[in-house]
């Protein structure tokens, strides 16, 4: 279930290109995100995929025909009862037929009654993209608000090569969800997100580094995105996938990861500090592979010396130009959660803070679900149940978008 998409009521238009296989995809993947799919088809993309394909993921019957007699002004009701339309893969023809206002089938029908915004994901071969005429009907589109996901390069189905490919599913949801959550509560916001652990070289091969996965940080970057924000994501080392329309910074060092973020938040209106970054590094690299042999040259010890601390830099920042307006802090602790967590939220400057007992049961590193509890800098707190880092990152914006 995704929280922007749950009840949204989606049209996926199809039409005939060979890309129709993906779009049952995506009509699966809109499906289990708990929205409410119709599918409406073209006769040529029935050529391709058949309806029952759509009609066995979406537990909906998918629609082709326009003079179907069961139904009453059918396309009226789809156009005005829709949150979203995307037209997936949409050809170069329906695309000029879109453009001139023609309505000669189901699908070019109900877009013209449409109330919602309308997403459309070309896909055609052969330079057909490139060709003037549909360069010019998706200007047109576009001028009257309508919004392009790719296509993209890449190899097509007559072998060549060039800019036509349905963009994938994957893709296709996640500016779906941007679309979806384009006036959410977190509306005209830029917010900085860090994420992931950091890292510390000893020699060109080893490093010293933490836990974390950054799992519960893209989990709040994808939250943001989802209310509406802009994001930029400053990211640790770290194998989660980014969500789709936001700006990623990868970094690998706390001095990156400090000079990134600091960057980021000079014109950014809230900092969700997330990453876990490492405290210490190894006071001295070694610009070669440290050989066993030579290992009691280092004492067999590794020295170490103190990072930047982000947040004191961010604060003294803020001091100066009171920016980002809100910043947010993440406490990992073993012991003592509660006093420490508290501590930390004073020392650091911070509005509010999530304290994770990284020891407790469900919670913290390497899991798919987390144990919060927020203070705020007035005293408030709320002890966030167990649930996963997507429905923690959720109520962690609505808690903070509360606050604004
Ligand atoms: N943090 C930071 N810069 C660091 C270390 C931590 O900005 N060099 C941030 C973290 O991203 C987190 C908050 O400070 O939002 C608290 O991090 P945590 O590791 O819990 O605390 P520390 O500051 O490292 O303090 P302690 O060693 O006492 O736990």
């Amino acid at each position: 279930m995704i929280q922007v998409l749950s009840d949204k009521k989606v049209v996926l238009g199809v039409t005939g290109s060979i890309a129709c296989y993906k779009a049952v995809d995506l009509a699966s993947k809109l499906t289990q995100a708990g929205a409410q799919v119709d599918v409406i088809l073209t006769e040529s993309a029935r050529r391709f995929v058949s309806p029952l394909a759509f009609r066995s993921v979406t537990g909906r019957p998918a629609l082709v025909d326009m003079w179907d007699e069961s139904t009453h002004v059918q396309h009226v009701n789809l156009g005005e009862e829709a949150d979203l339309m995307v037209i997936a893969p949409a050809t170069a023809n329906t695309i000029a037929r879109l453009a001139n206002g023609m309505a000669d089938n189901l699908l070019t029908l109900t877009t013209l009654s449409l109330r919602c915004p309308l997403l459309i994901a070309p896909a055609m071969d052969g330079g057909m993209y490139t060709h003037p005429a549909t360069q010019a009907n998706v200007a047109v589109l576009r001028e009257r608000g309508v919004w392009f996901a790719g296509p993209a390069e890449g190899r097509m189905a007559s072998g060549l090569s060039g800019q036509g490919r349905m963009v994938e599913p994957a893709e296709l949801l996640g500016k779906i969800r941007q679309i979806a959550g384009r006036n959410g509560v977190f509306k005209g916001q830029h917010v900085v997100v860090t994420a992931g652990p950091t890292r510390e070289a000893l020699d060109p091969v080893r490093f010293i580094t933490n836990r974390s996965t950054g799992k519960q940080g893209v989990a709040l970057a994808q939250a943001a995105a989802d209310a509406g924000a802009t994001v930029t994501l400053v990211a640790g080392p770290m194998r989660q996938p980014f969500p789709v329309g936001i700006e990623v910074v990868n970094v690998l060092t706390t001095q990156e990861m400090h000079d990134a973020t600091v960057e980021a938040v000079r014109k950014a209106d809230i900092l969700l500090m997330a990453a876990a970054v490492s405290d210490f590094r190894p006071s001295k690299f070694n610009n070669q592979k440290i050989k066993k042999t030579k290992a009691e040259e280092w004492g067999m010890a590794i020295g170490l010396e103190r990072t930047l601390d982000i947040l004191e830099s961010v604060k003294a920042q803020r001091d100066a130009t009171g920016r980002p307006f809100i910043v947010l802090g993440f406490a990992a602790e073993t012991q003592n959660a509660f006093e420490y967590g508290r501590n930390k939220l004073i020392r650091k400057g911070l509005d509010i803070i999530a304290i994770n007992d990284v020891t407790a049961e469900g919670a913290g590193f390497e899991v798919d679900t987390n144990r919060v509890i927020l203070i705020s800098s007035d005293g408030e707190v709320a002890r966030l149940p167990l649930s996963t880092k997507t429905a923690v990152a959720e109520q962690i914006v609505n808690h903070l978008a509360k606050m604004m």
